[in-house]
């Protein structure tokens, strides 16, 4: 009798060791499903030194588009084409004023995608975000965080599964967006960089809209340790933003109209 209690309860006692150790198999394979199913390419634009992210789900063969470039539409509608995803956003991190968006010429070469931007961005799109929201393409997603400093609508799209941030032009690779024009203002920027994304854990990648350098991406971490502006005190930071000098931007008097109703058709 006691022989059978006791082969009872190490039944059970296994039957809950099995439980557990399936449900850890299931959580790690969902996550690997996670990776797997998660596609990612960066392109680049030359004159413009454009970051353009293609991101997609390889099960569903739904994609994104951030930051697409109008000289390189084509490029980008045959890429997505060729890879067999459908487009279902092309994403403008902010309304450029270096560059005409290809959000519009890419609704024409890829019909049922639709333009996504911030709200404050004052442009005009199918999709408006605030900040907190989130558009999903498959089982993945990217979050708006309001990001304004050197736009008053800029916006990080944060991809928090896969641990990366898409800073447009808020933060750069050693650097960050000018503020001496649209809307621009050091002290907000300063804010945004280190209440937004400096505040993502030290890990997450940061992808920007631009490089000029050859840099491809960075990290939290690395832009918390070494970024020349962001790393000095709010008053330093004013002063370097306020003494830059910029020339003033080639495309920005056909870039904004242009931008204002997300790109050429
Ligand atoms: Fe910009």
């Amino acid at each position: 009798m006691m022989k059978i209690k006791y082969s009872l309860h190490t039944l059970r006692l296994a039957q809950a060791l099995l439980a557990t150790r399936t449900r850890q198999h299931r959580c790690f394979s969902g996550a690997i499903e996670k990776s797997n199913n998660f596609f990612f390419r960066q392109l680049f634009d030359t004159e413009s030194c454009t970051y353009t992210y293609l991101l997609g789900d390889s099960d569903t063969r739904e994609a994104v588009l951030i930051d697409p470039v109008l000289e390189q539409a084509e490029r980008d509608a045959k890429l997505i084409t060729e890879l067999g995803f459908k487009l279902i956003y092309a994403m403008n991190t902010h309304m450029h004023a270096d560059h005409i968006t290809g959000t519009g010429r890419l609704k024409s070469l890829l019909p049922g995608s639709r333009s996504v931007i911030g709200k404050s961005s004052g442009a005009q799109a199918d999709i408006h975000l605030c900040d907190g929201e989130a558009v999903r393409f498959g089982c993945h997603q990217l979050v708006a965080c309001s990001t304004p400093g050197h736009t008053n609508g800029c916006f990080t799209f944060v991809c928090h599964e896969q641990c990366m941030a898409f800073t447009g032009d808020a933060l750069l690779i050693r650097g960050c967006g000018r503020t001496d024009f649209q809307e621009g203002s050091p002290e907000t920027l300063y804010h945004s960089v280190h209440s937004r994304i400096f505040t993502l854990p030290d890990h997450f990648k940061v992808y920007p809209a631009h490089d000029y350098k050859g840099q491809t991406a960075s990290s939290v971490g690395e832009e918390k340790k070494y970024n020349p502006r962001l790393t000095k005190s709010l008053e330093e930071f004013v002063q370097i933003m306020d003494n830059l000098n910029l020339p003033y931007p080639k495309k920005i008097d056909e870039s904004i109209p242009a931008n204002k109703v997300c790109g050429l058709f």
